[in-house]
């Protein structure tokens, strides 16, 4: 069984597609008319979760029978917000890190125990590794994702658990499209790239493909930039 949280996203849903035509998936999101929806369309299971209202993680284990096997659990819930750090509100900022970073830690909390020999994925962003202007509050999240892969793949290494993330820089999906509204900001965000292109999700999936295969068995605690080069390459 995989688990897909925040499945109704952009690339949530393009997870849950790929993932559902060869195994079974359980979808995870907060839209329950949407989450049906999808879930018919596959043939599978759903759960809303409220993250400003959680059970205590084992108790949310139980949405999946015990005898289950967890092989792969991947969260794509997230969101951005770009402001300077004066103007971001309090409410704001815990928004974005319990959207981003609690959730991680609710989802692994809940299914860890149960993921012996499997792969557990989270996202991050360029904004993890970079020092971008008034990105603190996402910055703040997603390097916090990327400390929170690294120690629990230390945690969990015993039972064979891979725990891993991938770092996008920015890409097509609903997540985006106030920042992609015009061609003009398309055309600036592509040069930021030393790829110039504005990611997809054709760019990540091949990615998470890998790392629920048995190909990446030796990988994990990692942070896979896939960003056109924009974390850590400076071209002339
Ligand atoms: N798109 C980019 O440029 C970009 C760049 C770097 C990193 N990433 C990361 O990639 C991952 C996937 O993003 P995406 O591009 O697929 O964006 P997306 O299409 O906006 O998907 C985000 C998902 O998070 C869910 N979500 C948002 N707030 C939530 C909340 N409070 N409680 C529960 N679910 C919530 C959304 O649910 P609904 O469907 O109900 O709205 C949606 O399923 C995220 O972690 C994002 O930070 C994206």
């Amino acid at each position: 069984m995989y688990l897909i949280a925040g499945s109704t996203g952009t690339l949530g849903t393009a997870i849950a597609n790929e993932l559902s035509s060869s195994n079974s998936v359980h979808l995870i999101g907060r839209d329950e008319s949407k989450l049906s929806e999808q879930s018919k369309a596959i043939g599978c299971e759903y759960t809303v979760l409220d993250l400003n209202n959680t059970p205590e993680p084992r108790e949310f284990a139980k949405i999946l029978d015990n005898d289950i096997e967890v092989k792969g659990l991947v969260n794509c819930i997230g969101s951005v917000l770009i402001k300077p750090l004066h103007g971001t509100s309090i409410e704001e900022f815990n928004n974005v890190i319990t959207t981003n970073l609690f959730s991680s830690y609710f989802l692994l909390a809940s299914f860890a125990r149960r993921m012996k020999n499997g792969s557990a994925l989270f996202f991050s962003s360029v904004a993890g590794t970079r020092g971008l202007s008034n990105h603190e509050a996402i910055s703040a999240a997603k390097s916090g994702i990327e400390g929170f892969v690294r120690s629990s793949a230390a945690t969990y290494a015993k039972d064979n658990l891979r725990i891993n993330c991938i770092a996008p820089s920015i890409m097509d999906s609903n997540m985006s499209q106030k920042l992609l509204s015009s061609e003009a900001a398309i055309e600036i965000s592509k040069n930021m790239h030393p790829i110039s292109k504005i990611g997809d999700v054709n760019d990540i999936l091949p990615v998470v493909k890998w790392l629920f295969s048995d190909e990446s068995k030796w990988v994990t605690g990692q942070t896979i930039h896939v960003d056109g080069g924009m974390s850590t390459v400076k071209p002339r």
